[in-house]
């Protein structure tokens, strides 16, 4: 084992990190597991504020469990990436409902749980039990890339395993918790993608990347990922103070959240009176008639791990509720903020001053 790595690092977490945040020190699974979850999908500096207010309304598993499902997609509300949200509720609710409330006290029993793989399964071990399990994630392998200057990429399979044996080879296996704490503080706050702090860094004498001049070509990754563009027009249809929203059904992004009426092209359709009647008069059959009002507003953008949207928006007020919708759900200006919409959404709502809390 290689402890000199491991002692420069507790080193740094005595004397440089300054980095306070909510959950360090925690020892509750319950709170390190929504922490973990909630910042794969976040920074700190905006997850903070989604884990207070989570563990303020869900302080314990059970409360958690017990939750209606839109409201705590309200709460996840901008997090985006909505699959994460339902394993949380799904293995909430298995905790309570199948381990009589308790989180499993081993590596092995956290993996088995949905929405938990190898980091999260390590951060709760070694955070809550002090159990030898090193976390390997983005920070992790920019630090060792750098510091064993490997310039293997990561996302391979021989990458993975190659940081994955550092990763525990360099493991203070006593102090497990705060050695991974400290590990992912220094990736963040030192090591960091862009302009590391390599002139003032205590590991710089030992560092291959700073000795060889390559910190800026390490870590190294293989795959670009390849965007799937997607055209989404959402139809915003208004009657007198009514709006129709329509709940996303499961089997694409943002399964169970709310949006207007969408409809997706499959290339960038000029929003002119042909396209829009086409749509109203041809798709709904509604009357172009009963229509007094049409806006076409400004487009967004939204970018997922896979997916490059564009979205617009198109306000049709309209005299009557139309058949197609006499049993879709139409709420008031003020009721808007009371439900859960993908980000492109709000931005829109909130650009319009329609998110009146
Ligand atoms: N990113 C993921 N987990 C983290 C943690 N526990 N502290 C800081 N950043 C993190």
């Amino acid at each position: 084992m290689n402890t000199l790595f491991c002692d420069l690092l507790l080193k740094w977490d005595k004397k440089s990190n300054h980095r306070p945040m909510p959950w360090k020190g925690e020892k509750d699974p319950y709170k390190i597991w929504l922490s973990e979850i909630i910042l794969q999908q976040t920074r700190v500096e905006q997850g903070w504020a989604y884990y207070e207010r989570f563990v303020k309304q869900y302080p314990t598993v059970q409360k958690l469990a017990a939750a209606k499902d839109d409201a705590v997609f309200k709460m996840w509300e901008g997090l985006g990436y909505y699959n994460r949200c339902r394993n949380l509720l799904f293995t909430a609710r298995y905790i309570v409902n199948e381990l009589n409330g308790n989180f499993p006290i081993d590596y092995e029993g956290l993996l088995l749980l949905k929405g938990i793989g190898p980091y999260t399964a390590a951060a709760i071990a070694s955070f809550a039990y002090n159990l030898p399990h090193a976390v390997v994630d983005g920070n992790v392998f920019r630090v060792f890339a750098r510091y064993y200057g490997i310039a293997t990429p990561t996302d391979t399979k021989e990458g993975l395993q190659i940081f994955n044996t550092i990763a525990f080879e360099n493991l203070a296996k006593n102090k497990a918790g705060i050695y991974n704490q400290a590990l992912m503080d220094f990736g963040a706050t030192a090591c960091k993608p862009m302009s590391p702090l390599c002139s003032s860094c205590l590991m710089q004498s030992t560092c291959e990347a700073f000795n060889q001049n390559r910190v800026g070509q390490l870590p190294v990754k293989l795959k670009v990922i390849q965007k799937k563009k997607r055209y989404f027009d959402y139809f915003c249809f208004k009657v007198a103070d009514k709006w129709l929203i329509q709940k996303r059904s499961e089997g694409d992004i943002w399964a169970n959240l709310f949006q207007f009426y969408l409809v997706e092209q499959e290339k960038q359709m000029i929003p002119d009176e042909n396209y829009i009647n086409n749509v109203i008069v041809n798709q709904l059959s509604i009357d172009p008639k009963s229509i007094v009002e049409k806006v076409i507003h400004q487009s967004y953008q939204q970018q997922l791990t896979h997916q490059l949207l564009a979205v617009r928006f198109i306000q049709i007020e309209l005299k009557t509720i139309p058949k197609v919708f006499e049993k879709g759900i139409w709420v008031s200006t003020r009721a808007l903020s009371k439900y859960a919409y993908p980000k492109t959404i709000n931005s829109f709502l909130s650009d319009e001053g329609l998110l009146k809390a």
